[in-house]
């Protein structure tokens, strides 16, 4: 996804069809009928519509339609050929999906072409599925025989799943929004650090959140060059190099399986967070100017810091290695099926 990209409800309808036009005219291998392409810009004007900018100029669209008092279709979907692949079609549908989810709607269905007709739509198939939409029914003669359409749905009461939740996180750098964090939240997010496991149960990783705006502007006045500058709240992750056995220490493990557990409660509770640890701990030692301002004894270091907030933007996925540059069965480099 592009750096800076927003997600926008849009209601001005002039500005739905000038959205709406600039993407769908760019994608003639989907939109390539120029009555169909039409329609569904004329209709776009009506219909619930969510736009992905980057620097105000369209990235990509998606409509919502009700179909039913409790049920929602979504009618159109189009990325531009540069953003797709890069998260944007993904940051369109949560924010279409938390909309119908509050707005009341209870299933939401999506129609496209059948796998196995055309590559194109093989991949909207694949792109669907993964976001959690399940094959409904095929009807094959809806649009033409040339075209099967295939249904899917999905039940909005579901909830996304562990692994969902997993592979959705990302690091955010981008601005935060001004609400501040509950308590409560901060306590989950801190109980599911704590809960991580420990190298001999040995529990060397204790956390500090600050919510304090004058204690909060004194660290980010530490933190040079500045990151994080929005943010509501601040988890400060210390740890103790406590020996497990022998000479074993197991402390950095033991931080580092805290964070992330930090860092998917933050993701579940719909906060966003980015692992700052390599920025605070080089040469100019901003961790030690923080534990200072924290009066954290010696015998802790403060080894990262995780900023807490609603992001005003949406996190851009990091580029990962293909898996089976990086994960194998049964045997180093053995490629499987
Ligand atoms: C040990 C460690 C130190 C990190 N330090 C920083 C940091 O100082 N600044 C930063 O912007 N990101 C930092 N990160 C975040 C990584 O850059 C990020 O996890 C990586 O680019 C992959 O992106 P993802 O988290 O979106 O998957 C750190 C991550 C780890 C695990």
């Amino acid at each position: 996804m592009m750096e800076n990209m927003t997600i926008q409800m849009i209601s001005d309808k002039d500005q739905k069809e000038y959205i709406a036009r600039t993407v769908l005219e760019a994608l003639t291998d989907w939109f390539g009928v120029t009555e169909s392409r039409e329609e569904y810009i004329r209709l776009s004007r009506d219909w619930s519509f969510f736009a992905a900018m980057v620097q105000e100029k369209p990235a990509g669209f998606l409509c919502l339609k009700e179909t039913g008092p409790k049920t929602t279709e979504l009618a159109v979907i189009g990325v531009l050929k540069d953003c797709q692949r890069r998260g944007t079609g993904r940051a369109l549908f949560q924010a279409a999906r938390e909309y119908a989810v509050k707005a009341g709607y209870e299933f939401m269905q999506v129609k496209t072409v059948q796998s196995g007709w055309y590559e194109e739509y093989d991949a909207t198939n694949q792109f669907y599925q993964s976001l959690g939409f399940q094959e409904l029914e095929v009807f094959p003669t809806y649009w033409d025989e040339k075209n099967p359409c295939q249904i899917y749905i999905m039940s909005l009461h579901q909830q996304p799943s562990l692994t969902d939740l997993i592979m959705s996180r990302h690091s955010y750098r981008g601005k935060y929004k001004a609400d501040k964090v509950p308590r409560k939240d901060l306590k989950t997010i801190m109980e599911a650090g704590l809960a991580a496991p420990s190298g001999c149960n040995k529990q060397t990783t204790s956390l500090i959140a600050v919510d304090d705006p004058q204690l909060l502007a004194k660290i980010k006045a530490v933190i040079d060059p500045p990151v994080a500058e929005t943010a509501p709240a601040m988890i400060c992750v210390l740890s103790q190099k406590i020996i497990a056995y022998r000479d074993r220490c197991f402390a950095v493990q033991d931080y580092s399986a805290a964070i992330e557990n930090i860092l998917l409660a933050v993701q579940d509770l719909g906060y966003q967070s980015c692992w700052y640890e390599g920025h605070i701990t080089d040469d100019d030692r901003i961790n030690e100017k923080i534990a200072s301002i924290l009066n954290v004894p010696e015998e802790y270091e403060l080894v990262c810091v995780l900023p807490i907030g609603i992001g005003e933007t949406v996190p851009v996925p990091a580029k990962k290695k293909p898996f089976t540059e990086r994960a194998w069965i049964n045997g180093f480099n053995k490629q499987s099926e």
